[in-house]
């Protein structure tokens, strides 16, 4: 499908690219956004192939597997951390060229590459060392080689709260930021940007003294009412060839607000079914999913762990803090106890903008399901 609009977004990453890399930047928002989409269409539409060499790293990927295999004390050590780091973002080939050759080559049939190519043995040897500090010259001397091609280099790390995830790695993913200031701040050699869905984790990166003035935010959110209205006519016109009243485009937005994969299920939908119907039944399926989450709430006793501190939460305490929603889509945080919108957040039903300090439902759906609920 082609890609719409986000104007906006494009010329800030745009404008970012031109000038010499200074710090890392987090593109956040909701959950389906279009975080993922817009980096995509900056990197195969957007940007002089000439002049860019891009190394995509997508953690949804590579760790749904390989997560799991492991037993929560093996995922403790260290080595297992190191392990996993050099698994996201190397990737090894069988050539047994220099690793600047390798791209040279790849560079000719796609604009980004999956990982930090690597030799056939030479992971090996990195691993033996089993230092951080070797792993990051390595990388460093490569990103240097590309300069040298008059190209500039960036990485792009998708779904990057997956490796902040894991508790073990404190240390890990603070050595990898102090990495990226590195290669931001001091050496401008490589623009970095990381991308996540995870607020909670944005907000652990906000409050980071160590990353403070040397990080910087990009919000990619669902789309504002005027832009999801044009999405739509753009949408109906692609998929049904014809535009739809007034009246129905907004009562699609009533429903599913600017997400835009919702947006596109919809007018999907709409071929062959009437459209009350399809967003009808969204909705009750919605309203079903928060129903269950409410009814669990009377046999699981949610905790969650903030500041060292495991905290319980009480049922009461959820729906006191969704019913403020009733009546606003977005609220101060301060409006709710931190514990229960953590743990809002944690189930995706709430979003948290660390930078306003305000919550929403993670989308108009959940937020339309919350009013009819509660
Ligand atoms: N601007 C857009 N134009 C066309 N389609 C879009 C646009 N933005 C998002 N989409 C579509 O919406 C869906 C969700 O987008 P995407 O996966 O990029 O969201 P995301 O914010 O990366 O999600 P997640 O939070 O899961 O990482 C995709 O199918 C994508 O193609
Ligand atoms: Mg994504």
């Amino acid at each position: 499908m082609k890609f719409f609009n986000r104007v906006e977004e494009i010329k800030e990453i745009l404008s970012i690219l031109e000038e010499e890399p200074n710090l890392i930047y987090f593109i956040y928002g909701p959950i389906n956004s279009g975080k993922t989409a817009l980096i995509n269409e900056i990197i195969n539409n957007r940007l002089d192939k000439n002049k860019y060499v891009v190394f995509y790293i997508d953690l949804r990927e590579i760790f749904i597997s390989k997560y799991d295999e492991f037993e929560a004390k093996l995922r403790a050590t260290k080595t297992f951390g190191f392990r996993l780091i050099i698994e996201v973002l190397f990737e090894e080939y069988e050539d047994d060229k220099k690793p600047i050759e390798i791209i040279r080559s790849l560079i000719k049939d796609a604009p980004s590459l999956c990982g930090i190519p690597t030799p056939k043995n030479t992971l090996e040897e990195i691993l033996k060392k089993k230092t951080t500090k070797n792993v990051f010259k390595y990388i460093t001397n490569i990103l240097m080689d590309i300069k040298r091609e008059g190209k500039q280099p960036i990485i792009i790390i998708d779904e990057l709260q997956k490796i902040g995830d894991m508790k073990i790695n404190g240390f890990l993913i603070y050595e990898l930021f102090n990495y990226f200031v590195s290669l931001t701040k001091h050496k401008h050699l490589c623009h970095v940007f990381c991308l996540s869905s995870d607020s909670l984790f944005i907000e652990r990166v906000y409050n980071e003294a160590m990353l403070k003035e040397r990080v910087d935010y990009i919000l990619v959110d669902d789309f504002d009412k005027e832009t999801a209205l044009k999405f739509i006519d753009f949408l109906s016109e692609e998929i049904l060839n014809k535009k739809l009243s007034d009246e129905d485009k907004e009562l699609i937005y009533s429903y599913v607000g600017g997400k835009p994969i919702l947006i596109i299920n919809v007018i999907g939908k709409l071929k062959h079914k009437n459209l009350k119907d399809v967003l009808n039944i969204l909705l009750m399926d919605e309203i079903s999913k928060l129903k269950d989450f409410l009814s669990n709430l009377d046999y699981i006793k949610p905790k969650v762990n903030i500041e060292e501190e495991i905290i319980e939460i009480r049922k009461e305490d959820i729906i006191n803090a969704l019913k403020l929603f009733k009546g606003k889509y977005e609220i101060e945080v301060d409006k709710i106890p931190k514990a229960v919108y953590v743990y809002l957040v944690k189930k995706n039903i709430l979003f948290l903008y660390p930078q306003r300090g305000t919550l929403k439902p993670q989308s108009f759906l959940v937020w339309n399901a919350i009013k009819r609920v509660l």
